[in-house]
């Protein structure tokens, strides 16, 4: 059921007179005086705006709707225009992008009298500011359809009393709905004259205010109706804004360069003004073409020194340039451009972008294309688009520019059964990106579902990979396992990445090979082969720790001077003075070693991941394998230790370690997807810091006692 967002005018004097008016003016109505701050019907209202505590409104002057010459409105209405910066930010009617914060007085048939009230509300000056009862809230109503409205008899229903007495105090008359029915209406002007008197009377110690100028503004011809117009929701605008700001370089952070290009009606800078400290915004600009939504984000962001634009914003001239963009751009679609623009618009940005634009491109393509030039080197953007460009054919431009021309840091996709917009059926995604080249090996993150903040699923992918000839896909799989009771990798085991010998050809050696050249076997320690070898997941050891596989392997690891391995070993002294010859020794990680084959000290490590790889069948991409052997592993793998509490657990019952490996192993579809890199050519890659966050799945009661989160 739709509902409405309402703030009551619960005062003592103001909220009493104005029913009072509304009930003389039209007294069919059971209103009682309200601002409206949002409508809402498909989304649901925050909680948080529920909370929202309300401080002051300030009165303004005097409005109507549907007395214009021309208006087809069947009813007609008289309200005094309100402003109140604590629910600027909580605003949204997204079916009336224009509309201001009213208390509406008459909303009635008769335009004569409606125009006759008018005239006798302008005699006063409303411009003041009402204080309200301490922490007034918000309240949401349900609209209930009409024919489901409760019906009473209009004739003798109750008023408030406040009401009752006012009216009393005021006129002499006893207040009644057959009282007020029975007024005509010369005699509703006359006590709504009164009661006026008496407000102004009552509150001629309130503060005063500033009311803006405002100008007279008409549609333009042909300008998408109030109904195409999909406004930010306000939690949505600032869930964008506080995660945009984060990428802010230190120096923009506090000089914030703003910058909207299709502006509405400010959702953005309010988010903004809403997330940073006003301090902070050294200047903003919005644009719009549209000269009702310039009139309306002027009167209500001018206070907060926004430069609003008139103006085409693919056509404009130079403008200073930003460095935070927050943008929500018309969705319109290619049928929907009129054939000459277009074919000026894609001449221009083909050439801005050095490719072919595609014709069948929405607006919303144009308009990030041709903000390039808006943004500050290194300045941060962030657009709320529809996601269909990652899966279409028009869309290789924008992919294009997103994957090669900028830093792409995340796109997030919403999901079609979470709806973002009242009135839009488009399925968004919001882009966040840097105006800097990409390096080669930078990463954006992909996430689906959920909010911005905290997504179903998420994946980094190297952006080097991603073709823009190709549609870009975003993992939608939930996180099985992530709740309260879930335990993460990290929460078991502390990850390392196997040694890196700096030459494997010449420390990793076959060990039949390694006893020919001399080696001696204190010199040498047992290294499992690569992975795509090993036959089994479950490795036994021999009885002298190697490894069970077909090629048993060793690496030479040893801290014997070279003086005593000449002396002791000169065969392997011959084979060390080969690798001299070489150039082994003076090898980039090699020659910061003493002595030049002593490697890194590892621990052989129970359970190994393979870290990177492609997913046959129903083989997984990563795979884990259970190590019982004493055999350490070379960089091609990750080494899993269990932590203390783990290990203590395993040495008291040997049935847990294979229980630890079953619960790695049941993680590597869903969970480890989520956090492994894919790169081109279906190649998963995963780093031990990204390992650490991998969510198990279900974990046996006595291993989760042993788990021990990590904080950091
Ligand atoms: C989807 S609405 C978004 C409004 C606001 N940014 C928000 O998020 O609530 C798009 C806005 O772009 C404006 N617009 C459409 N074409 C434009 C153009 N060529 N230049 C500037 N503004 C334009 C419309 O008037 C409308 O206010």
């Amino acid at each position: 059921m739709p509902s409405v967002l309402v703030l009551y005018l619960a005062d003592k004097i103001v909220g009493p007179h104005l029913e009072l008016l509304r009930n003389i003016c039209e007294p069919n109505s059971k209103s009682k005086p309200h601002i409206t701050v949002r409508y809402s019907d498909k989304l649901s209202i925050p909680d948080a705006h529920l909370r929202t505590q309300v401080s002051h409104i300030d009165l303004l002057e005097v409005g109507t709707f549907g007395l214009e010459v021309g208006s087809d409105q069947t009813n007609k209405t008289v309200f005094i225009r309100c402003r109140c910066d604590e629910l600027l930010p909580l605003e949204h009617k997204p079916y009336f992008p224009t509309s201001e914060f009213h208390i509406t007085l008459y909303d009635g048939e008769s335009q004569n009298f409606a125009r006759l009230l008018a005239r006798l509300f302008r005699k006063y000056n409303w411009a003041l500011q009402v204080p309200l009862p301490r922490a007034m809230k918000l309240t949401a109503i349900k609209i209930k359809p009409k024919n489901r409205r409760k019906q009473t008899n209009i004739l003798d229903r109750e008023y408030d009393p406040q009401v009752v007495s006012l009216f009393k105090r005021i006129t002499q008359e006893k207040l009644s709905g057959e009282f007020l029915h029975s007024l005509s209406d010369k005699s509703r002007l006359r006590y709504a004259a009164l009661v006026c008197d008496s407000l102004l009377n009552q509150t001629s110690s309130f503060a005063r205010v500033a009311v803006p100028t405002r100008k007279k503004v008409n549609r333009l011809p042909g300008e998408a109706s109030d109904y195409e117009i999909h406004l930010t929701p306000p939690e949505l605008a600032q869930s964008i804004a506080a995660y945009a700001c984060k990428f802010l370089e230190k120096s923009d952070r506090a000089n914030i360069d703003f910058g909207d290009p299709a502006v509405g009606t400010g959702a953005f800078y309010g988010a903004l003004l809403s997330v940073v400290d006003k301090k902070t915004i050294k200047s903003a600009i919005g644009i719009d073409i549209s000269p009702k939504q310039v009139e309306a984000t002027r009167l209500r962001w001018d206070s907060k020194d926004i430069r609003v634009i008139e103006a085409d914003y693919l056509h404009m001239g130079d403008i200073s340039q930003r460095n935070f963009i927050l943008a929500n751009p018309p969705y319109l679609r290619h049928q929907g451009i009129k054939p000459d623009y277009k074919r000026e618009l894609r001449i221009r940005a083909s050439t801005d972008m050095g490719m072919k634009i595609s014709g069948l491109s929405g607006l919303y393509v144009y308009f990030i294309l041709l903000s390039h030039k808006w943004m500050a080197p290194g300045a941060i953007a962030a657009w709320l688009i529809p996601s269909e460009f990652m899966q279409t054919g028009y869309g290789k431009a924008l992919r294009y520019y997103l994957s090669r021309t900028v830093k792409l840091i995340r796109v997030h996709q919403f999901s079609s059964d979470a709806r973002q917009f009242e009135n839009a059926e488009t399925l968004p995604c919001v882009v966040v990106f840097k105006n800097v080249t990409p390096m080669d090996s930078h990463t954006a993150q992909f996430t689906f579902g959920g909010t911005l903040e905290n997504p179903v699923s998420s994946q980094d992918i190297i952006v080097k990979d991603l073709d823009s000839e190709q549609k870009w896909r975003v993992k939608q799989k939930a996180l099985p396992h992530r709740d309260a009771s879930g335990v993460k990798l990290g929460d078991l085991f502390s990850v390392r990445r196997g040694i890196a010998t700096g030459a494997n050809q010449f420390f990793v050696l076959d060990r039949n090979v390694a006893k020919e050249l001399g080696v001696p076997k204190k010199a040498l320690r047992p290294v499992l082969p690569k992975a795509m070898s090993l036959l089994s997941d479950v490795i036994e050891q021999d009885q002298d720790g190697y490894p069970r596989v077909t090629r048993q392997l060793c690496v030479i690891d040893t801290d014997m001077s070279e003086d005593e391995i000449q002396k002791k070993y000169p065969k392997f002294f011959e084979y060390l003075k080969k690798g001299i010859e070489q150039g082994v020794k003076n090898g980039h990680l090699v020659g910061r070693r003493t002595p030049w084959y002593r490697q890194e000290r590892r621990d052989p490590a129970p359970f190994l991941c393979t870290y990177m790889g492609k997913a046959h069948g129903d083989k997984p991409a990563i795979r884990f394998i259970w190590n019982k052997s004493a055999a350490i592993v070379t960089n091609t793998y990750l080494m899993l230790y269990p932590h203390a509490s783990v290990r203590r657990l395993m040495d008291e019952n040997n049935d847990v370690a294979s229980k630890l490996f079953d619960i790695l192993r049941n993680s590597t579809w869903e969970a480890m997807e989520e956090f492994s890199r894919l790169h081109a050519g279906g190649l998963s890659k995963i780093e031990p810091r990204e390992l650490l966050e991998v969510w198990l799945g279900p974990v046996p009661s006595e291993i989760k006692a042993v788990a021990n989160p990590r904080l950091f």
